[in-house]
């Protein structure tokens, strides 16, 4: 009898872990098709999403929830072969004039040729924060994770739990932080060869469309924001959680790697940019 019982609970413990397991990262469940047409696709269950894009028009997705801080990770393989003029977008933004936004861009190249990683942060409908990479990897040969830790002190974009690029809480210069807007985490392919190219010098070459983006293992700690109220995922499991999580001097350290070696860009860097002086986060101190 005990023993029956126990195992009755044992079942019922593993129905509920498996249940949170395959809701942790569903795309049927935790997103929606926003445009192109049949071109984009939920596959395998929920588990695989690809975008496609061709001469007549790219393809979206969006997520259904709106998040409010979050540590949000999502697997990508992107557009192989000549990808050049293409672009993945893969971001979060809310809404309205004064929008935030936290940017990964993937802009494609001819075969052989290294994708660019282009990153923005806009707080209050104001951008004009680039910084570019290259990868250490093919992206294309197979899924990396990419993702945005963004907590109410710092955001931080990683590769495969590398981190490439942090934007500290700075409101105490006078820097908008992104703090009081949801978003939503959206993604899209699409035709950019009139600049994302060498400045458009490179047109996409339509003869290889479609061309096609895939998706998968979806993870979202975060605050989910609903009828004007937020709810967290619980953040006790490491050390106080990704709502409090800052850079270990390791991952500082590997930062530093990928900003010597990787970075293509950074308007922190651009004097002729900026000639009546860096913007204000730009000093560390
Ligand atoms: C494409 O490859 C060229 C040559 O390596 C490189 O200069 C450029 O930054 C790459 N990316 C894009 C988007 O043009």
């Amino acid at each position: 009898m005990a023993s029956s019982s126990s195992l009755m609970l044992l079942t019922i413990a593993l129905l509920i872990s498996s249940f949170m397991v395959a809701s942790a990262g569903n795309f049927n469940q935790d997103f929606k098709i926003t445009w192109g047409d049949g071109r984009a696709n939920i596959l395998n269950d929920g588990q695989l999403l690809t975008l496609s894009l061709d001469k007549a028009s790219g393809s979206g997705f969006e997520s259904q929830n709106e998040y409010l801080f979050g540590k949000i990770d999502m697997q990508l393989k992107l557009v192989a072969g000549n990808s050049a003029g293409t672009v993945t977008a893969y971001y979060l933004k809310s809404e309205g004039s004064t929008w935030d936004e936290i940017d990964f861009e993937f802009l494609g190249n001819l075969s052989g040729d290294p994708y660019i990683l282009h990153t923005n942060i806009f707080s209050q409908g104001k951008g004009n924060r680039e910084q570019q990479f290259y990868l250490w990897f093919d992206p294309t040969a197979d899924f990396h994770t990419y993702s945005i830790l963004w907590n109410p002190q710092r955001i931080v974009f990683s590769v495969d739990g590398t981190p490439i690029r942090e934007f500290k809480n700075q409101e105490s210069k006078g820097v908008p932080f992104l703090k009081s807007q949801a978003m939503r985490i959206h993604s899209s392919l699409w035709n950019a060869d009139d600049w994302a190219t060498r400045g458009g010098l490179v047109k996409t070459d339509w003869s290889a469309a479609p061309f096609t983006a895939s998706y998968r293992n979806f993870n979202a700690e975060a605050c989910i924001w609903s009828s004007g109220a937020s709810s967290c995922s619980s953040t006790s499991t490491n050390n106080g959680g990704w709502l409090s999580q800052e850079l270990d001097s390791t991952s500082q350290e590997r930062m530093r790697w990928v900003q010597k070696n990787y970075m293509i860009y950074n308007y922190c860097a651009d004097v002729k940019r900026f000639p009546q002086g860096l913007p204000v986060e730009c000093s560390t101190s």
